[in-house]
């Protein structure tokens, strides 16, 4: 295994790469990220290239602790609710941003991104660091995020510097589908990407306030996309397997899988990656997956399958 050095479970190491302007793929408890100091912007950049990733296209700060975010940005009441609900956690708070923030981690925006990981690891090595890092989750460009250390190695193992960047090993995430993203610059925020925290987790918060924010408004985040190289078609159906027909697609043809997603969310939201990758490791043309319903964590399976069911996109910018 030639990139077999890449990965470690040091955290003094990976704390010194970070600080030597090295790249660390960073277990979390959603996905993993590919984790720079954000005060070095030449390590931020090695980002972008790394993943493939345009520049200009904002990256997520890890925080520590709430005084390490709020040296990072302006948290509004609402914001703070949120942060002390759900914090540490896969939540992710779009927030006007201080001078502190680079332009090469916003992308010159106004607001910037930032989460306190729940992930032992992830809190340890912020902890250690002291400041924020940014980091995107750990796959290239457009494909499917890492949801254990070998992943990270499989997709970016080829674009790492073995001298100066590494893996850090925390075991499968728990959760497996990204934070979820609520803007907070608004009113009423947003619910921009569902992940395990959800929108009706939101609206209780929102409406235990007082004040004039509404009920949160959903909406898409069509940047992102999370395809393998299969193709993947999603499927209501509420009947059993054998009941199944779907349209143009032969489901007894060997190169064709059906995953079955509705039952138990947190199970199918764990292992939605591992299943897309294993269908492409397997040489599997066609996956048909079996929808949750759109309720708790169902919604953000949707999302993430439905995004890798529009397929691969070219590259933009
Ligand atoms: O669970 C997660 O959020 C993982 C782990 C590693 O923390 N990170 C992650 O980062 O999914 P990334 O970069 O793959 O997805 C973050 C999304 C991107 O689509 C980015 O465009 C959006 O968040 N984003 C970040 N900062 C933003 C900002 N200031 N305004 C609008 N969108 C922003
Ligand atoms: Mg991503």
């Amino acid at each position: 295994m030639p990139h077999f050095d890449f990965i470690t479970t040091d955290i003094d190491r990976a704390v010194a790469a970070l600080r030597a302007g090295g790249l660390v793929g960073l277990p979390t408890e959603t996905v993993y990220g590919l984790a720079a100091d954000a005060s070095n912007d030449a390590a931020v950049d090695r980002i972008f290239s790394a993943k493939g990733r345009p520049r200009g296209h904002p990256l997520i700060l890890h925080v520590a602790d709430l005084d390490t975010a709020e040296r990072c940005g302006v948290f509004s009441d609402v914001a703070h609710q949120l942060a002390a609900r759900f914090w540490p956690g896969p939540m992710t708070l779009l927030v006007p941003r201080t001078s502190n923030v680079s332009d090469t981690v916003t992308g010159g925006r106004d607001s910037v991104g930032i989460r306190i990981p729940a992930h032992p690891v992830a809190a340890e090595v912020l902890r250690r660091h002291g400041g924020a890092l940014a980091a995107p989750s750990a796959n290239r460009f457009g494909e499917v995020s890492p949801t254990t250390a070998q992943h990270v190695v499989a997709d970016l193992g080829g674009h790492l510097d073995p001298d100066l960047d590494l893996v850090l090993d925390g075991g499968p995430c728990a959760v497996g589908v990204e934070s979820s993203i609520i803007d907070t610059t608004c009113s009423p925020v947003q619910l921009l990407r569902p992940g395990a925290v959800t929108a009706d987790d939101l609206d209780t918060i929102l409406a235990s306030l007082a004040g004039p924010s509404g009920p949160s408004r959903a909406a898409g985040m069509m940047a992102a996309h999370y395809a393998p190289a299969c193709a993947v078609h999603a499927v209501d159906h509420d009947g059993p397997l054998h009941s199944l027909v779907v349209d143009g697609v032969d489901l007894g043809a060997a190169h064709t899988r059906v995953l079955d997603l509705r039952d138990n969310h947190d199970v199918a939201a764990r292992e939605l990656y591992s299943h897309l990758r294993a269908a492409d490791i397997d040489g599997i043309a066609t996956v048909v997956i079996l929808m949750p319903p759109a309720t708790g964590l169902g919604a953000a399976i949707r999302d993430r399958v439905m995004k890798a069911a529009a397929g691969r996109q070219p590259p933009v910018g």
